[in-house]
């Protein structure tokens, strides 16, 4: 798979943002399935960053992202009665980061999911954040720091002996919406090498109807389901900014939708600064 070299993209400035919240809300509700059944599972990250963000750097201030995604997340949950289990679950992870003024990345947060003989692989490319991915699991046998494209590994490493497991595709999108184009096609090879696997794939959302073709190809993936939950920060009216995002889940484990349906309203209501902030959509459904 051809990348062009020229990456400017740096997660530090966008740790901790509503997009992320979404994502690793959704991760760590995915893992935590896997991880209910005794079998060894196999964690792909095809774009994994650097795996732990200081909140105080200059780069993450010049954005200030994490104060109106996690942190008011976290400060609008301290007065609320009764939070639905999966976001629970999601701050308790996040928590002893905030206070120490990190946020952690997607590696972190699946290492910290995995049991004994369970394993996680983590592609990133630029040299800076694969060696600090590498300094962080140095001591944990049961991750693997691959600095490589992470959709060519999508055919390197798939399928993974453990059979079930997950792979979750965060990319940059630099590509703008080629790269959507770039997503599906991952998708399709992912399938057709481990057609069981659950494939949860990031995306950014500036105005939804720009989405249609993606969502119509996403239907028409060879998977036996396909979801999709949304979280918007605002309406999607404009171009020029990220107003929301979603993930998709293809072959999403048993009643994933409901423990999303609890959790996606009380994100929408701490995060969104719109009257429609959050979606969840079947594209596909097993048919029984
Ligand atoms: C959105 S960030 C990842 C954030 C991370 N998944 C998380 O949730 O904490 C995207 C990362 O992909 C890396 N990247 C860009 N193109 C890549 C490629 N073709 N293969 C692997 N990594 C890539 C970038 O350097 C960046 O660190």
């Amino acid at each position: 798979m051809p990348h062009n070299g020229a990456m400017n993209y740096d997660h530090a400035f966008h740790a901790g943002n509503h997009a992320d919240v979404l994502k690793h809300l959704v991760l760590l509700t995915l893992i935590d399935a896997l991880a209910r059944k005794p079998a060894p599972f196999f964690v792909l990250d095809t774009h994994a960053g650097r795996g732990d963000y200081a909140l105080d750097s200059s780069a993450a201030q010049a954005t200030g992202e994490a104060a109106l995604g996690v942190r008011r997340l976290h400060d609008w949950s301290l007065a609320q009665p009764l939070l639905a289990p999966a976001l629970a679950r999601y701050l308790r992870a996040v928590r002893p980061a905030l206070e120490a003024r990190r946020y952690p990345g997607s590696p972190l947060l699946a290492a910290d999911t995995l049991r004994e003989n369970d394993r996680l692989a983590c592609c990133e490319l630029q040299p800076e954040a694969a060696q600090q991915l590498r300094s962080l699991f140095a001591r944990d046998p049961r991750v693997g720091i691959h600095q490589r494209d992470g959709y060519a590994a999508l055919k390197a490493l798939l399928p993974p002996k453990e059979k079930r497991g997950l792979v979750l595709i965060d990319p940059p999108y630099e590509a703008q919406l080629a790269e959507f184009d770039q997503v599906i096609d991952a998708l399709k090879e992912g399938l057709a090498r481990w057609p069981q696997g659950i494939f949860a794939l990031w995306y950014p959302i500036k105005q939804r109807r720009a989405l249609a073709p993606f969502y119509r190809r996403a239907a028409a993936l060879p998977a036996r389901s396909a979801l999709v939950a949304e979280l918007m920060r605002h309406a999607d009216d404009s171009p020029l900014r990220l107003n929301g995002s979603g993930m998709l889940v293809l072959n999403p484990p048993w009643k994933l939708d409901e423990s999303l349906l609890g959790a996606l309203p009380q994100m929408g209501r701490a995060l969104g600064e719109t009257h429609d902030p959050w979606r969840l959509d079947w594209l596909r459904r097993e048919s029984t």
